[in-house]
């Protein structure tokens, strides 16, 4: 089933309850974006918010660190209740880290590991690590801000990652975040998308909920 992960981002942030419970009677996950200025152009936000809204969440929480070295924090996150955390590709690549070993450091943790890449890295590099990780992270926008335009392309990488899965006979979680709505909701999951981000779609539309159920028929 299609599991729709809404991102926090886009969330009322001046008062995020009435949100984080929306998602929880709504949703199937929440998506946090943690970004550091560094890896990404952005600045989000770190433990003290995930703390905080750990207490009122009930569906499981989606890390996604847009950081890098993100190895120093994993332990961290997963203590505040992360039940997935992904990293970026880019930022072992930064660092000359060996993701197999990143994805090992989320597994002990008891986390579910993922593995992200922005659009132009290519989808092959995640190849080696298909037995390895618990899910994919597929960027269909460049990570570091909400509300961007859904890239095309993004659908066919879909499509070629889950091609080679399917030859190893191999199933996993393939996400995809930025720019999704129900306007692509159906192509992405018949390309193999089987987690949905959504971070503007939700939360600007009149009612978050019926996007969520929209996106998800
Ligand atoms: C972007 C983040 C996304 C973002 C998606 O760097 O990783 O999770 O919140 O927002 P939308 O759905 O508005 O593109
Ligand atoms: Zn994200």
């Amino acid at each position: 089933m299609l599991k729709i992960a809404p991102s926090i981002l886009s969330g009322n942030f001046l008062n995020l309850e009435p949100d984080l419970r929306m998602i929880n009677d709504n949703a199937d996950l929440i998506h946090i974006d943690v970004m550091d200025g560094s890896l990404v152009p952005n600045i989000s936000f770190g433990f003290p918010l995930a703390e905080a809204m750990a207490k009122v969440m009930t569906v499981p929480m989606d890390v996604h660190l847009m950081i890098v070295n993100p190895w120093k924090y994993i332990e961290r996150f997963a203590k505040v209740g992360a039940g997935l955390i992904s990293f970026h590709l880019e930022a072992c690549d930064q660092a000359g880290k060996d993701p197999s070993e990143v994805i090992a450091m989320v597994k002990a943790t008891g986390a579910k590991a993922g593995i992200a890449i922005n659009p132009d890295v290519p989808v092959e590099r995640l190849f080696p690590y298909i037995e390895e990780v618990d899910f994919f992270l597929i960027m269909s926008v460049f990570a570091g801000f909400g509300g961007q335009k859904f890239i095309e392309e993004s659908v066919d990488r879909i499509k070629t990652l889950k091609a080679e899965m399917d030859r190893r006979g191999i199933v996993r979680d393939i996400e995809v975040d930025g720019g999704v709505s129900s306007a692509n909701s159906r192509i992405l999951a018949d390309a193999g998308a089987t987690m949905l981000v959504a971070g503007s779609s939700v939360f600007k539309a009149e009612d978050p909920a019926q996007a969520i159920k929209e996106m998800r028929d």
